[in-house]
């Protein structure tokens, strides 16, 4: 099955808005003819009432690095689905592993969190991935596993569609250290193997699986040319209309 390949930007905790506002006005001017690839932003939320306006029309999509689980009340610090909704956004990131190392995410709480970006029509980019003590001690399947066990208990399958996965090997994430094409295609296979136990064939082919970890122009090529990468999860390389552009534009 052709799963349409999806790069979207991580902005993490970076750019005020005069330097969000120069770089979706470049990635526009660059990106907005690009079809065989769907791509996005995640600004931090601040931000993105700002993006929200210089996107209007673009084939670019925006969405946060975060949503609450709950849909409103006395969360403190959080921002709800239905909030980014009337904001226009696509995506909610979930899970991602600077939030679990240093926020306490769980994978039952990026369960909740995906299902509430369900319930306002967000796409949840479920991010999995092992630390190097992990995969040095050889348990990266059984964690990635655990991990997207829990993240979709008790999704159906037409929920679980709806989603996009990040495979992001946590040694990888920010350090220019890469996973080779085909140290991520095995942990991909293994992912999409599990989802066909999990839910069924038609909705493991279906669901798009990103990497994400010191992706960069000239590595991305590789990447995506393995059979269950079907995208790009992008942090530091995603900054820089240069390096984000290239990126996209991989083949
Ligand atoms: P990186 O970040 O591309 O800077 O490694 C990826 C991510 O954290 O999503």
């Amino acid at each position: 099955m052709a799963r349409l390949p999806v790069i979207v930007g991580n902005w993490k905790m970076n750019l005020t808005r005069s330097a969000a506002a120069d770089l979706v006005q470049q990635l526009r001017t660059e990106l907005d003819a690009v079809r065989d690839v769907e791509v996005g932003v995640c600004p931090v939320f601040t931000v993105i009432p700002l993006v929200a306006p210089l996107l209007a029309g673009s084939a670019i999509r925006f969405g946060a690095q975060n949503v609450a689980w709950a849909d409103s009340g006395a969360f403190t610090g959080e921002v709800s689905g239905e909030m980014l909704r009337e904001l226009g956004c696509s995506y909610a990131i979930v899970g991602h592993s600077e939030r679990r190392q240093h926020f306490g995410e769980t994978d039952e709480r990026v369960n909740a969190r995906a299902k509430a970006a369900l319930r306002w029509d967000l796409t949840p980019i479920v991010c999995v991935g092992e630390t190097l003590k992990q995969r040095e001690a050889d348990e990266t399947m059984t964690v990635v596993t655990a991990q997207v066990q829990g993240c979709f208990a008790g999704w159906t399958a037409a929920e679980a569609r709806r989603a996009i996965i990040a495979y992001e090997p946590v040694w990888a994430i920010g350090t220019g250290k890469v996973a080779t094409p085909a140290q991520a295609q095995e942990v991909h296979a293994v992912i999409r193997a599990l989802l066909t136990r999990l839910f069924d064939a038609g909705t493991a082919q279906s669901i798009r699986i990103q990497y994400g970890g010191s992706v960069k122009p000239d590595n991305v090529e590789e990447l995506m040319a393995q059979p269950d990468i079907d995208g790009a999860l992008v942090g530091g390389a995603s900054l820089k209309a240069k390096d984000f552009v290239p990126l996209v534009k991989f083949k």
